[in-house]
């Protein structure tokens, strides 16, 4: 009854320590794959997968995230971004940013899809991974939309979320508690 493709879903976690080594860029490829062949409303395919994994970029992002967390008025930002030793996307080492056209209908769920697919391949392959919307902080300042477009953004696309992708530097950690009254059978 348990198969691959369960067992992968019950184990996958979202991991927030991850060893400084790069993923290959076969396992990358695999994983992209798995986003571009998510379902999405009327196979609108709205949306683009910027990936980062240049170090000089990867550092002024986390370096802006950081900032914009601290000045964002939000305590619980403001607690997590003031942490010691706080890496903004949880120093992993590949961030892939999830955009959609702001024109489009239903993206927010067809994005949520395919960063669920990227975890599941992730967790496949054995490679960490967490959804993030936390990274909206990171174009609190954009104004001019200059960072949107050099993280390659589409114009008039928006961010949604964002995968941060690494080896996980820990073991899975326990399921985080789930609510037992979520489900209705008539
Ligand atoms: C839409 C969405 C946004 C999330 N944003 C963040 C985030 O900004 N930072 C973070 O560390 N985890 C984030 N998470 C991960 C959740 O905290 C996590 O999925 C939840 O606690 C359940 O744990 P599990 O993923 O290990 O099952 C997000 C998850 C989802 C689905």
């Amino acid at each position: 009854m348990l198969n691959e493709t369960l067992k992968v879903i019950n184990s996958r976690r979202s991991i927030r320590k991850y060893k400084g080594e790069q993923i290959t860029g076969a396992e990358l490829q695999e994983i992209l794959k798995a986003a571009l062949y998510a379902p999405s409303a009327r196979n609108q395919q709205a949306w683009h997968f910027s990936v980062v994994q240049n170090k000089a970029l990867m550092g002024k992002i986390q370096k802006i995230m950081k900032e914009n967390m601290l000045n964002s008025g939000d305590d619980f930002s403001v607690e997590r971004a003031s942490a010691p030793g706080f890496i903004a996307f949880h120093n992993a080492p590949t961030v892939i940013f999830i955009s959609a056209d702001e024109k489009a209908g239903k993206t927010e769920i067809d994005c949520g899809i395919a960063a669920e697919n990227i975890s599941l391949a992730a967790e496949s392959l054995n490679i960490g991974s967490c959804i993030l919307t936390s990274s909206e902080h990171l174009f609190a300042r954009d104004k001019d939309g200059a960072l949107k477009k050099e993280l390659g953004f589409l114009d008039g696309y928006r961010h949604v979320c964002s995968v941060v992708l690494g080896y996980k530097d820990c073991e899975n950690p326990p399921a985080a508690p789930r609510k037992d009254d979520l489900i209705t059978y008539l």
